[in-house]
């Protein structure tokens, strides 16, 4: 795989200097997508409201046509929106009016805080309550996500989000297992796959949630700003945008292309990222990125002398790793380490807190390789010498 590491690295604008681990936080669009996109913008600049009101409906139509094929989606039961924050709230606050004082809003306690918070949104505003099962970790095996989720159901839960790949933990769920739970009791279910598009061979046919996002700017290479939102077609007539606008009843698909006034061209770009995942080759992707996770981080914990903290069929292409001592949030190396690792170290990867305790996650891109784990290494051990 000689053409993946630094030799790709050159299709990115990244510095050189640094050691990007940090592809899951916001991705790293290429080279390619962002002319593609600068071309778009250029064609609207160059005739505005021709290009808004009459090019970009048929071109947006085109993107979503490509992604569907992409993820197993017919193109109408997929809109375009800004990111999975804003395909989560469309999705809870117009469920919300259905949640009684006393209703259960069921996740994980490895969701993302964003939609922690949402879901505390609708529980304060309609006295529901958010419930959180407690996922181990280190975890030891998939089926114990399944298990807790089991616990967790009640004949009060209205409503759940469950994460594709966790943040905080970077553990891949198994939602195949997971959502036939909520199903079989028509409890409507929406997943987080804001890490999942991209990185692992995504179907909605075959999950059949009721809802799913996932961002195109993380693992698809595509410009920040997109991301997709799939709503199952029986649950599409209740379900808006959080920004009424002029197409407010007039059904999903234009509901969710006019939210106001905005640039279109991260959208229109998805066709650029899509042709770039399949040039580079996205099995090919799929295997390096992950084939280099679990090397990075087993390299890592044994170099820091901690244990491993979930098994491989939980993992993708990012990884959570203990530090050396499996420091509190309080120890004090901790409060100044992301910013430490950054500009003494030139290391970008995020440091997580998760039960109390600090870890840092390593994301695994094409453009990575064992020399940005080695230099993480050897920051670290200098760190806590
Ligand atoms: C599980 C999960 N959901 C959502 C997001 C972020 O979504 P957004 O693009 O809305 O900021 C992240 C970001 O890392 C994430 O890990």
């Amino acid at each position: 795989m000689s053409q993946f590491g630094k030799e790709i690295r050159k299709r990115w604008l990244l510095d050189e200097d640094v050691a990007f681990m940090n592809h899951g936080s916001f991705g790293a669009c290429p080279r390619d997508v962002l002319v593609a996109q600068s071309e778009w913008r250029n064609k609207m600049e160059r005739q505005l409201v021709k290009f808004i009101t009459v090019e970009a409906p048929p071109a947006t139509t085109d993107a979503l046509t490509r992604l569907g094929e992409f993820i197993g989606a017919k193109e109408k039961d997929i809109v375009f929106v800004d990111n999975a924050t804003t395909a989560v709230n469309a999705v809870v606050r117009s469920l919300m009016p259905k949640f009684k004082p006393g209703d259960e809003l069921f996740t994980t306690t490895h969701v993302y805080g964003a939609m922690r918070k949402t879901l505390h949104y609708a529980a304060d505003v309609t006295g529901a309550k958010v419930v959180e099962g407690v996922v181990p970790f280190p975890i030891e095996s998939p089926d114990q996500v399944v298990e807790v989720v089991k616990k967790g159901i009640t004949d009060k839960t209205k409503f759940a989000i469950i994460d594709h790949i966790t943040s905080p933990t970077a553990l891949v769920y198994p939602i195949e297992k997971i959502i036939p739970l909520f199903k079989e009791r028509g409890i409507p279910v929406m997943i987080d796959g804001a890490h999942a598009l991209g990185m692992l061979d995504i179907n909605m046919t075959k999950y059949g949630a009721d809802f799913y996002t996932g961002n195109c700017h993380k693992w698809l290479y595509a410009p920040k700003g997109s991301a997709f939102l799939y709503v199952d077609p029986k649950h599409q007539k209740d379900i808006h945008p959080t920004n009424i606008s002029h197409n407010y009843m007039t059904g999903f698909k234009p509901e969710f292309e006019w939210v106001g006034t905005h640039d279109p061209t991260a959208w229109l770009s998805v066709s650029a990222a899509l042709a770039f995942i399949k040039e580079i080759g996205v099995d090919e992707m799929r295997r390096y990125g992950h084939t280099l996770a679990i090397e990075a981080r087993n390299m890592l914990a044994r170099s820091w002398g901690t244990k491993l903290l979930a098994p491989e069929n939980m993992i993708g292409m990012l990884a959570t790793v203990a530090l050396p001592g499996n420091p509190t949030d309080t120890d004090k190396h901790t409060a100044t380490l992301h910013d430490r690792l950054r500009d003494e170290f030139h290391c970008e990867l995020p440091v997580i807190v998760m039960d109390g305790h600090t870890y840092v996650r390593i994301s695994c891109q094409v453009y990575n390789d064992m020399s940005d784990y080695e230099r993480l290494d050897a920051a670290i051990k200098r760190i806590y010498a």
